[in-house]
């Protein structure tokens, strides 16, 4: 992140805290015991701050995790027009978006390019306006990562877009139209994207093999409190009876289900005992089980989850990655970081992102038998991983580093925090409250 763009960052989230030039030193070993709050959600929080540009009327926020993408996607919000104000909520930190004028003009490359939910940004700006201009969205290095359904669906609702030298100009001089689109595969963004855009196009729009995550739900619940008509919310089959004037709304962000995994597996990993707080154990989907088996204890409590290694310890499991309730692909780096000390053998199968073993190589730095074979890892538990200099490849690759550096023996330098930094809210100094002794240093 370059100076300019630190600068137009505080100016949209004055609680953004850069940290240039620093790594995370993780003292391994000690077992974390305390009390750990999960964050409001990443994947929830994004297309949330979107929703609020189909409304002149102020969404309130609650919960919102204090992230690099969030500080991204506030000065793009900013950019187009819509009045920012950061408040304490009941929850934890609270904005409030206020849309009454928007310019949807061209948004900052640089921006964009940091960021691939900044896509959702079509949908919501044609919607309103009747146009966007974008340049193709960024984010991590996982793979190609497409945005084709959303263009697809985007144009049976009426819209022209062109993709031209790396910008998407897409306009709907008519206004958008209800239309039936059935999703190639259950995509999480362009589920989000033909939501946005169908709550304000006249008539219905049928959503087939829509994804179902959990931050879908978050979001057509939001749009449901701001008055729009949607059914089938949480199934395959979203059902939206477009045209409604939006009203404002206050909603409180959901919990990071992939924050609340990886935090369960770095308990077991390093056999300690944590409380996870604001989360369920059922978030997980069928991560939960498949922790389980590994020797992951989950016991929900009234106010979250605890977490702690079975007395067995833990053993090696096949997991293969599939859209929600499916095993996530976001749990799947923190997965192997973890099988990578268990007794025995894991296949671990990608099915989701092409690119997603990038941390395969760090994993190994530290001392892990992984061999990938296609899109299958098999990690072959070794008695315990030796701390290595080590870099985040993306964002779920920066978490499975640490929780990699937490159960190591000697200490782990993990570069690439920019990673870190775009999806957790103050994972080193929330992992320090429970005992980790994790400090940051200057890269040099
Ligand atoms: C979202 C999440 C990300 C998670 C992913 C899968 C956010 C901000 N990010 O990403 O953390 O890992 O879901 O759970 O919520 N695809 C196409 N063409 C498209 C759209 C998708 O080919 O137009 C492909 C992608 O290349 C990928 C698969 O579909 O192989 C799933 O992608 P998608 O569900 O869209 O992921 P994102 O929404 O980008």
């Amino acid at each position: 992140m370059n100076h300019l763009s630190d600068v137009s960052l505080l100016g949209a989230s004055p609680w953004w805290r850069p940290n240039p030039g620093t790594c995370l030193v993780i003292q391994g070993g000690r077992p974390l015991v305390g009390t750990y709050g999960v964050s409001g959600a990443k994947n929830a929080v994004l297309p949330l701050m979107v929703s609020a540009l189909l409304t002149p009327r102020p969404v309130v926020l609650d919960n919102v995790p204090a992230i690099l993408d969030v500080a991204v996607l506030s000065n793009l919000l900013q950019r187009l027009g819509a009045d920012l104000t950061w408040s304490t909520g009941r929850t934890g930190r609270a904005l409030t978006v206020c849309a009454e004028r928007i310019h949807p003009r061209q948004i900052d490359r640089d921006l964009v390019a940091r960021m691939r939910a900044s896509v959702l940004l079509l949908g919501a700006l044609l919607a309103r306006c009747g146009e966007a201009s974008l340049p193709l969205p960024g984010g991590d290095a996982i793979g190609l990562r497409g945005i084709d359904f959303h263009i697809a669906g985007l144009r049976a609702m009426g819209a022209e877009v062109e993709v031209n030298g790396g910008l998407i100009h897409a306009t709907a001089p008519y206004g958008l139209c209800g239309a039936e689109i059935v999703l190639p595969q259950p995509s999480v963004g362009a589920t989000e994207n033909l939501l946005l855009a169908a709550v304000l196009a006249k008539g219905q729009t049928i959503i087939r093999n829509a994804a179902r995550e959990p931050e879908i739900t978050d979001l057509a619940q939001c749009l449901t409190m701001m008055g729009a008509a949607i059914t089938g919310i949480g199934s395959d089959v979203l059902i939206i009876q477009g045209g409604r004037e939006l009203a404002g709304a206050d909603y409180t962000v959901m919990p990071d289900r992939i924050e609340l995994g990886t935090i369960a597996c770095a308990a077991a990993v390093t056999d300690g005992e944590v409380l996870l707080r604001h989360a369920h154990a059922e978030l997980l989907g069928t991560a939960r089980p498949a922790f389980a088996a590994a020797g992951v204890v989950l016991e929900d409590v009234r106010d979250g989850v605890i977490a702690r290694r079975s007395p067995a310890g833990l053993t090696g499991i096949d997991i293969q990655t599939r859209p929600y309730p499916g095993f996530a692909t976001d749990l799947q780096s923190p997965a192997m970081a973890m099988l990578a000390t268990a007794a025995g053998a894991s296949a671990i199968t990608e099915t989701i992102f092409e690119q997603r073993f990038r941390h395969v190589d760090e994993l190994r730095k530290m001392g892990a038998d992984i061999t990938v074979l296609g899109t299958t890892a098999h990690v072959r538990g070794v008695d315990r991983l030796a701390g290595a200099r080590v870099m985040a490849t993306d964002v779920r690759a920066a978490a499975a580093l640490v929780l990699a550096g937490l159960g190591a023996k000697g200490d782990t330098v993990l570069d690439g925090l920019d990673h870190l930094d775009r999806g957790y809210d103050g994972m080193a100094e929330k992992l320090v409250a429970c005992g980790a002794v994790i400090t940051r240093d200057k890269i040099g």
